[in-house]
Parts: structure tokens; C-alpha cells; sequence
């Protein structure tokens, strides 16, 4: 048996291409704007996560290039040994101090960041998951030895029936995202609180794509709501809001000790580059002394999901920045994309198995620097698409 036959006959990839429907690896040949360029084409980016406009900003471009003149381009070592830095450690606690909680501790990637839930999932431990939270929760719970619950999308009922039927004397834990990636939508906390009250567990909010959207000053999910003080972990990446690349994890000191000795995805990596540390510091500088960009990014947000439900589209239970437009079938779904990408419009087609068959999406992302005059063109592009596909009349 050929270890490598799934590969060889792996041709949806290459039929897509030559189909010329295929979306993914998008070579961008300019910075992540409300503006790109690719193959020397303009195009409108409705699909990129730096909600607050940061990564071009030049006061982060500096704070970069600054690091790197003092303390090089990486770290050559995990940051267990050799690859702490100063600037690591004042960035954790300015994390730590942002998100109201006593310690925080810096991956390199927010990937690795969740990954680091396994250290805390023992032989005896039970971890409850959404089904919508993001694949690197799914990973970081399968790394762990613990059992592994799921519960339907944002639903605290079937989470309720999940809880009732668990040995009350294990230790779980309950991971959530705390603004859904595809969906849009913001989880449910005030009755996760509840249920937590009830039936004693911890919970872990994946902040990802709420830092630098909801609560005060982007502070997230659990600020938003008013419930820090209940949320044990909170998570965050820096790929997004925060201009840069890395994560982190927000808890008591202990949480962040254990994890700090603990946690494979930290221990046996190389730590986060001075660059990409340098540019959080100053994309959180910016986030809190100009409140103002994450007010436009929400009156962009309303404009936009208002302008998609006035056509006819259908944005599901979308509450954020983050917008899908259902489009159907697979083949639907790549072509309004690809009506879209030909008449300028960049934004991210989402296919089954990420979601239910005949629900593929187009997934429009905003930032607080798209133009009101950039959005209206978007949107009418999304009417041409939509009504040549019969998506809406
Ligand atoms: C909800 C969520 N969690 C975690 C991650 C992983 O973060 P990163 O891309 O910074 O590794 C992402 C990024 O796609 C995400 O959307």
C-alpha cells in the first residue's frame, strides 16, 4: 500500500483550477488594505481579518521595524530557554492588564495558543466544545486525554442536556468562541454564566475575533457582556485586530504558570519575533487612545449587513463585522465568488464540510478603514453576482 495514493489522487484542487473556480492561495502582491492587488489587478478586500485597519498603519510599521533594530529578526528558541525577550514579558502583562485578568502568556501563534488547552484536559477531565468553535480548539481538545462533548451552535439547551448527563465529580471545561468565525454571531455568555453556576465548570473564551470589536475599548467578549470576572480563560490572537501575528492566553496566575511548564505548543516552539511583539504593543496603544476606529467599524458593519439583507440576501444570525451571505451548493457558491474576484471584489468563499451541504458562504469581513464609497461599490457588486445567479430578484 502507497502511503502517498491519497495524495496522488487527490484532484478536486486541480479540476477546480482548471475549471478556473478555484479561490484559495490568492497570491496578494500588496499590503493588507481596504485595497489589494493581484496578478497586478486591483481588487476591493471585503475579506480580511484586521478589522481596525492596523496592519498598515505606520506607527506599527515602526514599532517593527524598531525591534528588529534592537533586538533582530526572531529568537532562535522557545521561551522556556533562550527565547525570552524583555519585550515579551512587558506585553503579557500590558495583555494581562487589558483583558482584566491577573496573568497572560504569549504564543506564537493563536493556533498554538489553543492548542495549549490540552495541558489542562487530564485522563479524569471532560472538555465541552461548540460545534461551530474554530478547528484549533478541536485540535488543542483532541491533544488532550480528556473526553470530548460537543454541543449544537450557540444552543445553551443542548448544552444544558449535555451537562445533565456528565459525572458531576469530573472536571470539565466549556470552550466557545467568543464572536463565531463563520457565523458571526456572539455566544450566548450570560446563560453559559448561568449553566456554569449551576452545574460548576470553567470556562474558556476563544477572543479571536473579539478583541478590537466588542466590549470597552476592544477588551472582548467577556468585557462586553460585564462578565470577566466569571470567564477563567480568555484567548486572543494578534492576526487579526491586532496587526501582527502570535496569541495569547488571559487567567489566574497559577493557570498561566502551569500552562507556562506545561504547554507543548509554548515549551517546544520558537517564541513570537520581536517584530510581531512590537506591533501588538503599539496596534494596543492605538486600539485604546482611538476609540474611534472601532465606532467606524461598526457603523461600516450596519451598512453593510443592512445593505445585504435590503437586496435579499440571506446573512444568517451575523451580529459582528464578520458577515456570511448564503449562496447554496458548492457550484453556486464558487461562482458568485468568482463573480465577484473577476469584477473586483476579493472576499472568502466558505464550501461544505466547513458547512452544511447547500449552505456554502461568502464570507464579507470589514474594516473600520473601508470607505463608505468602497462598501457601496461592494455591495453592488454582490447585487450584479447575486441576481445573475438567481441568489436574489
Ligand atoms: C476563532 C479563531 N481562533 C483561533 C485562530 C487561530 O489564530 P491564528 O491565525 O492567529 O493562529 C483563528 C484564526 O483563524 C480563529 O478564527
Amino acid at each position: 500500500m502507497n502511503l502517498f495514493e491519497k495524495c496522488y489522487n487527490f484532484k478536486e484542487a486541480d479540476q477546480a483550477k482548471a475549471e478556473n473556480l478555484y479561490p484559495y492561495f490568492q497570491p496578494i502582491e500588496t499590503e493588507q488594505d481596504t485595497e489589494v492587488k493581484i496578478k497586478g489587478k486591483k481588487l476591493l478586500m471585503l475579506g480580511s481579518n484586521s478589522y481596525l485597519g492596523l496592519t498598515t498603519d505606520k506607527r506599527v510599521k515602526k514599532a517593527s521595524i524598531d525591534a528588529i533594530e534592537k533586538y533582530g529578526t526572531g529568537n532562535a528558541g522557545s521561551r522556556f530557554l533562550n527565547g525570552t525577550l524583555d519585550l515579551h514579558i512587558i506585553l503579557e502583562k500590558r495583555l494581562a492588564g487589558f483583558v482584566r485578568k491577573d496573568a497572560a502568556l504569549l504564543f506564537s501563534t493563536g493556533f498554538q495558543a489553543n492548542l495549549s488547552i490540552a495541558a489542562l484536559i487530564d485522563k479524569d477531565d471532560i472538555v465541552i466544545i461548540d460545534k461551530s468553535d474554530h478547528a484549533s480548539i478541536v485540535d488543542g481538545t483532541r491533544l488532550g486525554f480528556g473526553t470530548i462533548k460537543r454541543f449544537k451552535h450557540n444552543d445553551m439547551l443542548s448544552l444544558e442536556s449535555v451537562l445533565k448527563r456528565l459525572d458531576p465529580q469530573k472536571g470539565k471545561l466549556v470552550v466557545v468562541d467568543g464572536v463565531f468565525s463563520m457565523e458571526g454571531d456572539i455566544v450566548n455568555l450570560p446563560k453559559l454564566v448561568e449553566l456554569k453556576r449551576k452545574y460548576g465548570f470553567k470556562i474558556m473564551i476563544d477572543d479571536a475575533h473579539a478583541i478590537g470589536v466588542i466590549g470597552e475599548n476592544g477588551r472582548g467578549t467577556a468585557d462586553h457582556f460585564g462578565l470577566t470576572d466569571q470567564v477563567d480563560i480568555i484567548m486572543g490572537t494578534f492576526s487579526k485586530s491586532l496587526a501582527s501575528l502570535g496569541g495569547f492566553i488571559a487567567s489566574d496566575k497559577p493557570i498561566i504558570d502551569y500552562l507556562k511548564h506545561h504547554a507543548r505548543s509554548l515549551i517546544f516552539s520558537a517564541s513570537i519575533t520581536p517584530a510581531s511583539t512590537a506591533a501588538v504593543m503599539t496596534a494596543l496603544d492605538i486600539m485604546e487612545s482611538e476609540p474611534e476606529r472601532i465606532e467606524k467599524l461598526w457603523d461600516n458593519t450596519g451598512f453593510v449587513r443592512n445593505g445585504l439583507r435590503d437586496l435579499g440576501f440571506d446573512t444568517g444570525s451575523s451580529e459582528t463585522p464578520i458577515i456570511p451571505v448564503l449562496a447554496g451548493d458548492m457550484e453556486t457558491t464558487l461562482m458568485m465568488w468568482k463573480i465577484l474576484f473577476t469584477n473586483g471584489l476579493f472576499v472568502n468563499p466558505v464550501l461544505p464540510p466547513a458547512v452544511p451541504p447547500n449552505s456554502g458562504l461568502i464570507r464579507v469581513s470589514l474594516m473600520a478603514t473601508h470607505t463608505k464609497n468602497q462598501l457601496q461599490q461592494a455591495l453592488d457588486k454582490f447585487e450584479a453576482a447575486g441576481k445573475q445567479l438567481g441568489i436574489i430578484k
